[in-house]
């Protein structure tokens, strides 16, 4: 049937996008200090893509109700993993009030950035577009700060958005009875994956 030629490529697409990733490879922002920098960027690039991957796998594998524990289980420790390959502390905060994990949310730094990174979407600036590298005001042992923002693409829409499928609903209920992720739009700012590079210079690659 033609129709399920048609929905095939779709589905497929769906599919490559990752429980936290952003679709836009990010604007390479300008500034000093480019290793760490770089290792900011690779860190970051490196979890979306690793978190895309293996969402892939799950929902093929078990479907879309069962990549919902995938989530839980696996976007923490793809970050533990890429942390630790990378040398950096990084991780996804969500946009104020919108969070699924009570642990994304954006504190501190990040909830300042998130707010200006909301004001500038809300003003017509592209989520993916929005990125921040701070070198002032970081703490002591913090060489860098990187975030940048997330973009909500139509395959975020059965997890995010506003008609979840009744099996997936009742999973993210059982584990997020305090799920503030959902009603999201296309093109919605969704979040910011981050990154924090420490003081060290002989890790400096
Ligand atoms: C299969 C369901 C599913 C899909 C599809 C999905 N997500 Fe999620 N998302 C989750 C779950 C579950 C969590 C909570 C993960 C955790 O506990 O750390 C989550 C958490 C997040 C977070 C961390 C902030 C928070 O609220 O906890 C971001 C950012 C995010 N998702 C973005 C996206 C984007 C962008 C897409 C589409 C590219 C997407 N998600 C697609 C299920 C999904």
């Amino acid at each position: 049937m033609k129709t399920r030629l048609r929905f095939a490529p779709v589905l497929a697409f769906g599919l490559l996008a990752g429980c936290g990733s952003e679709p836009a490879p990010a604007p390479e922002p300008v500034v000093a200090a480019p290793d760490a920098q770089a290792r900011a960027q690779a860190a970051m690039k490196d979890f979306s893509e690793r978190l895309r991957g293996r969402l892939r796998e799950a929902m093929t594998r078990d479907g879309a109700p069962a990549a919902v524990d995938f989530c839980q289980l696996e976007a923490p420790r793809i970050a533990e993993q890429v942390m630790a390959e990378h040398g950096v502390r990084l991780g996804r905060v969500a946009v104020p009030g919108r969070n699924r994990n009570p642990g994304n949310v954006a504190e501190g730094w990040l909830q300042e950035l998130a707010v200006s990174f909301q004001a500038a979407v809300d003003t017509g600036g592209a989520p993916e577009a929005q990125v921040a590298v701070l070198r002032e005001s970081v703490p002591p042992g913090v060489e860098l700060r990187m975030a940048r923002g997330i973009r909500v693409e139509a395959a975020c829409l059965m997890c995010h958005g506003d008609n979840i499928a009744p099996e997936i609903a009742a999973r993210l209920a059982e584990h997020y009875p305090q799920d503030r992720a959902t009603g999201f739009r296309e093109g919605d700012l969704r979040g910011l994956i981050w990154s924090e590079v420490p003081t060290n210079p002989e890790t400096t690659p």
